[in-house]
């Protein structure tokens, strides 16, 4: 793909990776991604922000074989889907410069080994004249590492996110035309990624707030045209009312326990409440975080292996801890064979959820009457806080 411009003395740069189905070894990529970087030419200076994922460098060089000249490169964010490509870029561009937090400065250090004289560090707020082009940095910590910053091309009014705002979709759309695409995916990635420091990215988008932005390039997916759509949706995410939905990640072994998650679901919709099941012997994970953003209660679903919960159920226990939805209740259901501590060994791995946990229902072998009757209650009692809660 060549240089693509989206303003005057502003191009795309950067690669589709059409194919790529898992990022950081862990999250699905459905719609494969992009890396974005991009060049904003002044009259006096040349700056490139961000890079590419080094298995793409050499379609980023490609890219800059006109290229003569490159004062800066900007570093938002040292991960190396974004920084990889730098030191290549830097071996071209002999005299051009780092910039980048004082934290990024360390991270990129240890990560890519590029030397301690080719970094000026920004504070917040800093301004740098390209001629003709003010760029100014505003720290942004926490999307999603402690050492990210976005740039704000004054005149211009176009804020350069990087992941801030992203999303994992590989396309030759430029911009954010298929709306609901693109907020399911940028839904997806602030689920994986963003959920676990969202009190702090509230304060990053009240930062933003008073800034006059036309246009939002983040460095994955497409560009925003309307950055209300965007950071409305993330407000919404981050302080939005949660849905009266309850969700249910579950396995089954010997059908138990999909007899009782099929039974509470219908008890649930009986009474006014909304269900989303997630099978995790085939679950794609994505999916199961981003229901986890607004959802109110969690139940998960559970066989007993060797005393404890099943491997998958504890592998999702370990995600939702790690990604903190705010969800307000959590419950556990399951059965077992002979006996076993899955209650307690759950309970133990998910000690970064505030939630109210309302009373487990496990029992031995199939469910019997009794059972359903249990399971009727757990959700007269879902179904109750969610009316306190003021979902209903
Ligand atoms: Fe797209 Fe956190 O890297």
């Amino acid at each position: 793909m060549n240089p693509r411009k989206i303003k005057e003395g502003i191009h795309w740069m950067g690669a589709i990776d059409w194919d790529r189905r898992l990022f950081d070894s862990l999250i699905p990529l459905p719609d494969g991604t992009t890396y974005n970087a991009y060049l904003v030419e002044g009259s006096e200076k040349t700056v490139l922000l961000d890079s590419v994922d080094p298995v793409m460098t050499s379609r980023l060089m490609t890219q800059l074989e006109d290229v003569s000249r490159i004062d800066y490169v900007i570093s938002h964010h040292a991960e190396q889907d974004h920084s990889g490509a730098i030191p290549v870029v830097l071996g071209k561009y002999t005299n051009a410069k780092v910039i980048c937090t004082p934290k990024a400065k360390g991270i990129l250090v240890d990560l890519l080994h590029i030397p301690d004289d080719r970094f000026m560090t920004v504070e917040d707020g800093e301004t740098l004249s390209l001629g003709g082009k003010t760029l100014r940095f505003i720290h942004t910590p926490w999307v999603h590492w402690p050492e990210t910053m976005v740039t704000y091309l004054e005149k211009d009014k176009v804020l350069f996110s990087c992941d801030f705002f992203g999303s994992h979709i590989a396309g030759t759309d430029l911009y954010a035309t298929d709306k609901a695409r693109v907020y399911e995916a940028a839904k997806r990635y602030f689920a994986e990624i963003m959920m676990p420091f969202r009190n702090v990215i509230e304060k990053n988008l009240a930062k933003l707030k008073p800034l006059d932005i036309e246009m939002i390039a983040p460095s994955h997916g497409p560009i925003y045209a309307e950055p209300a759509f965007i950071m409305d949706a993330y407000a919404d995410w981050i302080t939005g009312p949660l849905k009266n939905t309850v969700v249910i990640p579950y396995v089954s072994m010997h059908e138990s326990t999909r007899q009782m998650v099929c039974y509470f679901v219908a008890a649930l919709v009986e009474r006014g409440v909304n269900a989303e099941l997630f099978d995790l012997a085939a679950t794609d994970i994505g999916k199961l975080a981003m229901a986890l953003v607004d959802a109110a209660t969690i139940v998960i679903g559970t066989p007993t292996v060797l005393a404890g919960p099943h491997p998958n159920v504890a592998y999702a226990a370990f995600l939702a801890n790690a990604i903190r939805p705010r969800a307000k209740f959590l419950s556990i259901i399951g059965s077992y064979s002979w006996g076993g501590k899955t209650v307690d060994a759950l309970a133990g791995m998910i000690p970064n959820l505030k939630v109210e946990v309302l009373t487990p229902v496990l029992l031995k072998g199939l469910p019997l009457q009794e059972d359903l009757k249990a399971l009727d209650k757990l959700a007269d009692t879902v179904a109750a806080r969610h009316k306190e809660a003021g979902l209903a």
